[in-house]
């Protein structure tokens, strides 16, 4: 564990609704956010709508192979342009006016130009989203090109390299769950960021939670990662250090994305802020693509399983949206295995501050224990 330590969090920092609003401008958008896989966009024209925290954007691939994305509001009157992703388009036409967008956002086409105040076209373009891929997935920075820095930096080279380990580019999407709960959004990453929970909520054998106690966790820059190993390899992976095979890996990409991964499969856990206390909470399977039969069944049944324990997270959620608003709920206390949402919220904080969250891990003592 990084030496982190217990911490508690004003429960204020879940139902505020000014809080709300300031994370939108000074977290959310200035974040780099997974938006969808990169094969739902293959082809020049094909678009992607998404929606969340009060924005609409829309991704477009473009003629070099390359991704454009701009905030999907007409400059005319703030009506939304592009209603739903779909394939091969040119350009985009918002039905009210007819105000034409070509695929990076630039006002092209307007109907009775001459009756508008020349000044005001000019140059007239929907901002532009910073855009990007990595893992087969595709990325992109609301408040625009340069605000986040680049993706693989906000990635990391740790979890860059230990999430890319798994090839997430070489995987399909099986399955994509969703589910709308009425939790504030960071209620949805901290129910995936500790494994506390396991033994009460999914009721697990008091062995496996004896080994979930050696988990390992680790902060890097604003991300984390927890590696909890299977049940009765202890052993073996103390010697052989191959986590990606002997255990599970869960890698926090703040603020609204977890990965979990495991030799079979990969979820994404990712966090669609509605609200204050309205949350799309989404699960993505992705699995090998192959026609080995074998693992096809193996890895469906693990799902089958993993969707019944995401099912009790979820459910949980209902209880807690039940007392979001009592007066005695004060606070949270976390515990030193809740280490990894002591950090999150610290980088949320300072990035509520305004500054870029980073330089919040603890130093950490890497020299080998005796013994
Ligand atoms: S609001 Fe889009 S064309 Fe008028
Ligand atoms: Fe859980």
């Amino acid at each position: 564990m990084p030496p982190i330590g217990p911490s508690t969090l004003d429960a204020d920092v879940y139902r505020d609704p000014r809080r709300y609003e300031l994370e939108r401008i000074q977290v959310l958008n200035r974040s780099w956010q997974i938006i969808c896989r990169s094969d739902q966009i293959p082809e020049p024209g094909d678009h992607h709508v998404w929606q969340g925290h009060g924005e609409s954007i829309v991704i477009t691939r473009r003629d070099d192979g390359g991704l454009s994305g701009f905030h999907n509001v007409c400059q005319h009157r703030g009506a939304r342009i592009v209603s739903r992703s779909g394939t091969g388009a040119r350009r985009f036409t918002c039905r009210w006016h007819n105000w034409a967008y070509d695929r990076e956002g630039k006002v092209v086409g307007v109907p009775d130009r001459h009756d508008f105040d020349p000044g005001s076209l000019a140059g007239l373009c929907a901002p532009a989203v910073d855009v990007d891929e990595w893992g087969g997935w595709v990325w992109a920075v609301l408040a625009g090109p340069g605000v986040a820095g680049p993706l693989l930096d906000w990635i990391g080279p740790e979890i860059a390299a230990d999430l890319g380990a798994y090839r997430m580019e070489d995987m399909r999407l099986v399955e994509k769950l969703e589910w709308e709960v009425d939790v504030n959004w960071k209620v949805t990453i901290d129910a995936f960021s500790e494994y506390y929970h396991a033994q009460a909520l999914h009721n697990l054998p008091p062995k496996d939670v004896k080994d979930g106690r050696e988990s390992t966790m680790d902060v890097f820059g604003r991300n984390a990662m927890m590696v909890v190993p299977f049940m009765g390899v202890l052993e073996e992976l103390r010697s052989s250090l191959d986590h990606t095979a002997l255990a599970i890996c869960n890698y926090s990409l703040f603020p609204t994305a977890v990965f979990n991964s495991h030799r079979l499969h990969t979820q994404l856990f990712r966090a669609v802020p509605l609200g204050v206390d309205k949350t799309r909470f989404e699960a993505w399977e992705l699995q090998y693509v192959t026609e080995d039969t074998g693992y096809r069944e193996t890895a469906d049944l693990f799902w089958t399983i993993f969707k019944g324990v995401i099912e009790q997270d979820v459910m949980e959620w209902v209880d807690v949206a039940a007392v979001a608003r009592s007066s005695a709920y004060r606070q949270n206390i976390f515990n030193e295995r809740e280490c990894l949402l002591t950090h999150f919220h610290r980088v949320c904080e300072d990035m509520l501050a305004g500054g870029d969250g980073l330089g919040l891990e603890p130093e950490r003592d890497l020299t080998p224990h005796k013994g």
